[in-house]
């Protein structure tokens, strides 16, 4: 088979699907688009009007009306991928809070708000030459791209990964809590009924425990270029 053209990457919090998935499409010249900060930004425009998480037709209705963008960033300025913005505001670092964190999990379980957003990506799938990474992707979202990856790693490895990047951008936290993070989102976004984390039956699995980004973006491009 020839390039493909569409590459989905799933995998469990913290996998460094951002990673890859962005250093891989520079380099194809591809479009990147994390699925993750979109349902991020719902549950953002939730605390903000300060919607209960657990109104699920409240919640629903509210990711149908908001003004989601996900502009790519030219001059890297404060190390993003891409700005977030939402009806109207640059929202990029407040859905990376924690507040967003212990809550994004609920929101994404609710079957409107999936549907809004698969509709979305949808449709950024259709025009090809795109790297798109989520939870869901190889599955439900584009189950027949060209490329399916799915990227996992020992939990304590993926806690160390997000502990480092938090301290990184100033944030305090105590590792005990960041692993705590990790698995309750786990738990929560492979036990849901609608679209839950895990590989799809063609998808190439990469385990990242003992991998570092060269590799594995070594092996994703391999896999790119001759899927
Ligand atoms: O970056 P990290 O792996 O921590 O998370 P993320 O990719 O930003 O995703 C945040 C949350 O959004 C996940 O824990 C899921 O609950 C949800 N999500 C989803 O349900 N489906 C997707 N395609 C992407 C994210």
């Amino acid at each position: 088979m020839s390039k493909a053209t569409t590459i989905a990457i799933d995998g469990p919090a913290a996998s460094g699907k951002s990673t890859i998935g962005q250093l891989l499409a520079e380099k194809l010249g591809y479009l990147y688009l994390d699925t993750g900060a979109m349902y991020r930004a719902v549950a953002l425009a939730a605390l903000k009007r300060g919607i209960d998480i657990d109104d699920e037709e409240s919640v629903s209705r509210l990711a149908e009306a908001i003004d989601l963008e996900i502009l790519p960033v030219h001059s890297d300025s404060d190390g993003r991928q891409y700005t977030v913005m939402l009806d109207g505001e640059d929202v990029t670092w407040q859905i990376r809070s924690p507040e967003v964190n212990s809550v994004v999990s609920h929101v994404a379980a609710y079957r409107k708000v999936r549907e809004a957003m698969t509709r979305l990506q949808r449709a950024i799938g259709r025009r090809g030459k795109v790297v798109m990474v989520g939870r869901d992707i190889g599955t439900v979202v584009m189950p027949d791209a060209d490329l399916k990856i799915y990227l996992d790693a020992s939990v304590e490895e993926r806690a160390r990964r997000r502990y480092r990047e938090l301290l990184e951008r100033g944030e305090s936290v105590r590792f005990g809590e960041v692993v705590d993070q990790i698995r309750k989102r786990d738990s929560l976004d492979s036990r849901r009924s609608l679209a839950p984390l895990r590989p799809a039956d063609d998808a190439v699995i990469i385990d990242t425990t003992d991998m570092d980004i060269e590799d594995v973006l070594d092996r994703a491009l391999e896999l790119a270029l001759d899927p």
